[in-house]
């Protein structure tokens, strides 16, 4: 790329109109500009550009066969890129949106075959975040972004993620600060009968069901680390450090913790991730440890700073304790699942040693 990448701090409650306006014009002009969404920063491109959108392909090293998301300012330019769109979606678009949420929906015919990998689905969202609505106010386009990482590296939740994975594959970066959520949208399907969870996120599978009762969801199994990719994106493989992650999972703490210690144990340098309540746990050893904080919210705010951070500590393993999969706690245990490869330890406390009963 020939121009030098261009960086805009912004206020992301109110983005001053000069940056909003050089990357309005970065991407009328077929560039790259990475945005700050609510979750994660996004890396973005004209929807309706099929070059611009081969671009971001390029610049990610995204597989061709992994579909975008579009981002969309108002429910009105649904239109422009679904069909048929289901009285469901209206609802579901007003309540969550703009929020955390992507509907999968038929694709309208303008929208570019890459874009959607050749499937004739496109995923919808409407960010709720004054950068990302300010952007596509001005450039007057739907936006195709997917996380602005480095393909399988950890999604960027700052722009320093973004600088360190793209550096300047990007024409220009709006610096909003850290993004709030910090994990990607839940999406959603719409295209079967059933609604289905094809991604846990931001929005809970708990929320979701209060307005779709028969919605859905099917937790990624181990056998699925082996298997081929069952739908696009789903490849376990995903979100990795260079460490190999390791999960481990438990009722019993002192078990869980024992077993993570033997694992420590048999590392030069390790790594953990840890909620601070277990963190104090492992306060005697000498390694590196990245607290993810009190709660599920917490842990998906910091989640992926966190594995970064791990990385350039250099350690040769990273330990973490699996999350309770409920509320936001869901989609943290599938991000760490897939960093982990699937690596996941149980750990059972030994069965009580009773008389089997019979009766
Ligand atoms: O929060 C987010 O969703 C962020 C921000 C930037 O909006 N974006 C994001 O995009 O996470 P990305 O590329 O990391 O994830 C897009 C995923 C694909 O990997 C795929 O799983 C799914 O969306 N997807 C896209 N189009 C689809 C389709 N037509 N059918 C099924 N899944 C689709
Ligand atoms: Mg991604």
């Amino acid at each position: 790329m020939s121009m030098r990448t261009r960086v805009f701090r912004v206020d992301p409650k109110s983005p001053q109109a000069e940056a909003i306006a050089a990357a309005a014009r970065t991407i009328r002009a077929s560039g790259l500009v990475a945005f700050p969404t609510e979750t994660v920063y996004g890396l973005g491109a004209n929807a309706l550009d099929e070059a611009a959108v081969a671009k971001i392909f390029s610049a990610k090293g995204r597989p061709a066969n992994d579909p975008l998301i579009v981002h969309i300012k108002r429910f009105e330019q649904l239109r422009l890129v679904a069909r048929d769109i289901p009285a469901r979606a209206r609802e579901l678009c007003q309540r969550y949106w703009p929020g955390p949420l992507t509907l999968v929906l038929k694709k309208a015919e303008r929208i570019p075959e890459n874009l959607t990998a050749g499937l004739d689905t496109v995923a919808v969202r409407m960010p709720d975040h004054e950068v990302a609505l300010a952007l596509l106010r001005e450039a007057n386009a739907p936006i195709a972004a997917p996380s602005a990482n480095l393909f399988s590296r950890p999604s960027p939740t700052s722009a320093q993620h973004v600088l360190d994975d793209l550096g300047d594959l990007v024409d220009v970066v709006l610096d909003g600060g850290p993004t709030p959520i910090g994990v990607e949208s839940t999406i959603l399907s719409l295209m079967d009968d059933e609604p289905r969870i094809l991604r846990p996120g931001g929005i809970s599978v708990e929320a979701l069901r209060r307005t779709l009762p028969n919605l859905v969801y099917e937790p990624q199994t181990l056998a699925e680390d082996i298997a081929a990719a069952p739908a696009p994106g789903t490849m376990l493989r995903h979100y990795s450090p260079c460490a190999r992650v390791i999960l481990f999972s438990g009722e019993d703490d002192a078990e869980v913790y024992a077993a993570m210690r033997a694992e420590i144990a048999s590392h030069d340098r390790a790594g953990l991730l840890a909620y601070d309540a277990d963190a104090a746990e492992f306060s005697d050893l000498d390694i590196a440890i990245e607290r993810l904080g009190a709660n599920a919210e917490d842990a998906a705010r910091r989640l992926f700073a966190a594995l970064r951070s791990l990385d350039g500590q250099k350690v040769d393993c990273i330990l973490a304790r699996a999350p309770e999969k409920t509320g936001m706690g869901l989609a943290v245990w599938d991000r760490l699942l897939r960093a982990a490869s699937g690596a996941l330890v149980e750990v059972d406390a030994a069965p009580a040693d009773c008389p089997m009963q019979r009766n």
